[in-house]
């Protein structure tokens, strides 16, 4: 008996192991089927029918036929000929049911004799519940499936359950999410799922060298906004592209379909490569399948931002160096003429020195300029009272004589 329960408990801890080894790989993205057949279940679940389109299904009526080609059309059949009753084309007609029924097929555009008045000018139309199994009435049991029952709610709508074998449901999807190049569009995630092109690395749709940034938006259902957490990126090989993530979106602010949190997505080759780095980007999704997807950059040449500005420090440095030098070259050239051909002394002998006596005098010059000080508040008072210009008093303000910074 023990040793019976201490073989269950290596056994267990082998699974444990096993799921956590298992785990990194076990997590993707959720790629969108390739077809529009396909439903999520009433749990979110994906179920991919792809597999099943045009597989027709008959059921023989007193006056007509059925025939139901799956995710394609639906048709009665008589004596008279085919009538349509609707075709397949959006996967928003395919959803999950209520009750007894798995899922709900919308066909629509049928026939239009006898029937312009419906709405929208649809046609005829035609509804297909799906039952997961066999027919509550017990017919058609295994095999590919049948039609239990057809009604028809008038001449223009006929209503089918059809019994198939399901597969089993797929990863829960996180319905309502998108993501997309722009605030409103979902090129990379929609509904949740991962559009092709963007499920694994395509090194054919590589963002270029030059581009040095790209901002991606993101969307959810406001109800289920919060259980979006903030992104994860990983980069393959794991050095040679530098990735910074900023914006609201990487701060984890909930999206909303009202207000995008916006992933500004900075990357800087710093090592060349012949292929593409791939960017793994996870959003993780409480309680849902995390929404992954790659993007791939180029990196043909290293764009080295910080060694930019050095060389633009260096080459200031260097103009400064000249600038001092030659200015230095300047005085002593004018200081040596100045003593040797002028035969001035000392201070004097200065370059310049004569100009900047000027200066001082003139500043200096007994009570003939204003200070700055005066001439800001006389703009002012002006300014403040320009309907009535103040009359210059007792010489307080002379443009005449304006003398301040002239030589
Ligand atoms: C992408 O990154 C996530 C999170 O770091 C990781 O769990 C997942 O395994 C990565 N996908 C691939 C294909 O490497
Ligand atoms: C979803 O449908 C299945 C089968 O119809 C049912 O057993 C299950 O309880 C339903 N789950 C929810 C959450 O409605
Ligand atoms: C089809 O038959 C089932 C019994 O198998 C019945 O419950 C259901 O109401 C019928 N469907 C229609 C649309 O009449």
């Amino acid at each position: 008996m023990k040793l019976l329960q201490r073989r269950l408990n290596a056994q267990s801890l082998f699974i444990v192991v096993a799921a956590v080894l298992w785990q990194p790989f076990g997590v993707a993205s959720i790629p969108i089927p390739e077809s529009n057949c396909y439903a999520l279940d009433n749990s979110s679940r994906l179920v991919d029918f792809s597999s099943w389109i045009g597989i027709p299904f008959e059921y023989e009526g007193k006056y007509s036929d059925v025939v139901v080609r799956f995710c394609k059309d639906v048709e009665s059949r008589s004596q008279t000929g085919y009538v349509g009753f609707g075709r397949f084309d959006k996967f928003n007609h395919f959803v999950s049911g209520s009750g007894s029924v798995n899922f709900v097929q919308g066909f629509y555009h049928g026939d239009l004799m006898n029937c312009e008045d419906s709405p929208d000018k649809m046609g005829r139309t035609a509804q297909v519940n799906i039952i997961c199994g066999s027919c509550l009435n017990g017919e058609c049991k295994g095999g590919v499936g049948c039609i239990c029952n057809v009604t028809y709610e008038s001449t223009c709508r006929a209503v089918v359950e059809l019994a198939i074998p399901c597969k089993e449901p797929g990863q829960r999807v996180f319905e309502g999410f998108t993501v997309g190049f722009h605030p409103r569009s979902w090129e990379i995630v929609y509904n949740g799922m991962t559009q092709l092109g963007f499920e694994r690395a395509h090194h054919e749709f590589s963002f270029r060298t030059e581009q040095f940034h790209v901002a991606l938006y993101m969307t959810a259902i406001a109800s289920r906004s919060t259980l979006v957490q903030k992104p994860i990126v990983q980069v393959f090989p794991d050095s040679g592209l530098e990735v910074k993530l900023s914006g609201s979106g990487a701060a984890g602010k909930s999206p909303t379909t009202l207000s995008p949190s916006m992933l500004l997505i900075d990357w800087r080759c710093v090592k060349v490569r012949d292929a593409p780095y791939v960017v793994n980007i996870t959003i993780p999704v409480e309680g849902y399948e995390p929404i992954e997807f790659f993007l791939t950059k180029m990196c043909e040449y290293t764009q080295d931002q910080g060694g930019d500005a050095t060389r633009g420090w260096a080459v200031f440095g260097v103009i400064s160096f000249i600038f001092m030098v030659s200015s230095i070259l300047f005085c002593c050239g004018g200081f040596v003429y100045k003593t040797r051909v002028e035969r001035q002394h000392g201070i004097d002998a200065l370059p310049g020195m004569a100009i900047l006596s000027a200066c001082l005098e003139t500043v200096s010059g007994a009570g003939q300029s204003y200070s700055r000080h005066e001439d800001l508040n006389a703009a002012f008072a002006r300014e403040a009272s320009w309907e009535h210009q103040p009359v210059p008093a007792q010489g307080t303000w002379r443009p005449s004589e304006r003398k301040y910074g002239s030589m």
